[in-house]
């Protein structure tokens, strides 16, 4: 049976951008949001633009984390620990790819902020202790992920977590999406790095005029 896929904060464009990918290549994919009126609203919007037969639903955060094999939190930085709490239940004993990046904005532009567990990553870990917790997606532009005129996405995906089986898992979804491929890149202990590293993607972003992602050479 296909892995189903849900998305915590799917209504956002990082959380679409991703369920477009993997709609597209075939997995049923769940939206889920706060509230069910409005991940009801976002999948039909994102079905409108699929091949027929996509697979696109939408439910709260917690029916959208109870129903699917893999769940993928995308929600901003301020909300993750206490939506992570609110669905821990039904994420025990399922991989939970996080890619969310605690980042800040000022005149300067993005910054890191310092969080207490090291990481979005192990702060998800410490909550989820049931679910296998993977980092995964944090540099791909959600932009060129919901443009239906980019065929392929022409990005590594560094792909970090403490279970082997799991970031195979993850390694293995990120190589279905045309033009990407998953790298494993180490320890959820090492995932700081990785989501602070956006802040410096961003500036190139703005600097260039570009949607930046990254390439591992040499593997
Ligand atoms: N955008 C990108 O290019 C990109 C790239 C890589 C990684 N990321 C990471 O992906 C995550 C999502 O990015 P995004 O741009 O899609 O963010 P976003 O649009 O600001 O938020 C995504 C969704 O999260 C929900 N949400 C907002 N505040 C919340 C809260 N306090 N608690 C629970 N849910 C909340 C909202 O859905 P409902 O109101 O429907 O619940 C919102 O539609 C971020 O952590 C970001 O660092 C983004």
């Amino acid at each position: 049976m296909t892995t189903s896929l849900a998305f915590l904060g799917g209504t956002g464009d990082q959380g679409r951008g991703l369920a477009r990918r993997f709609a597209i290549a075939g997995h049923p994919v769940v939206i889920g949001s706060r509230s069910a009126e409005r991940a009801a609203m976002a999948a039909a919007e994102l079905a409108e633009g699929l091949p027929a037969g996509a697979d696109v639903t939408g439910s709260t955060n917690l029916e959208a984390a109870r129903t699917a094999d893999i769940v993928i939190v995308a929600v901003p930085w301020e909300g993750h620990g206490t939506l992570l709490e609110s669905v821990a239940a039904e994420l025990a004993g399922k991989i939970v790819v996080d890619c969310v990046n605690p980042l800040g904005f000022d005149k300067q532009g993005a910054f890191a902020i310092a969080v207490e567990e090291g990481s979005a990553a192990q702060q998800a870990a410490q909550l989820l202790p049931e679910s296998k917790v993977v980092a995964a997606f944090h540099h791909v532009s959600a932009v060129l992920l919901l443009d239906p005129a980019v065929d392929s996405l022409e990005t590594d995906v560094l792909v970090l977590g403490d279970d082997r089986e799991a970031t195979d898992a993850v390694q293995a979804l990120v190589d279905e999406i045309p033009g990407m491929r998953g790298v494993y890149a180490g320890r959820l202990r090492n995932a700081g790095q990785i989501e602070a590293l956006t802040a410096n993607l961003i500036s190139v972003n703005r600097r260039y005029k570009a949607h930046a992602g990254l390439r591992v050479i040499d593997v």
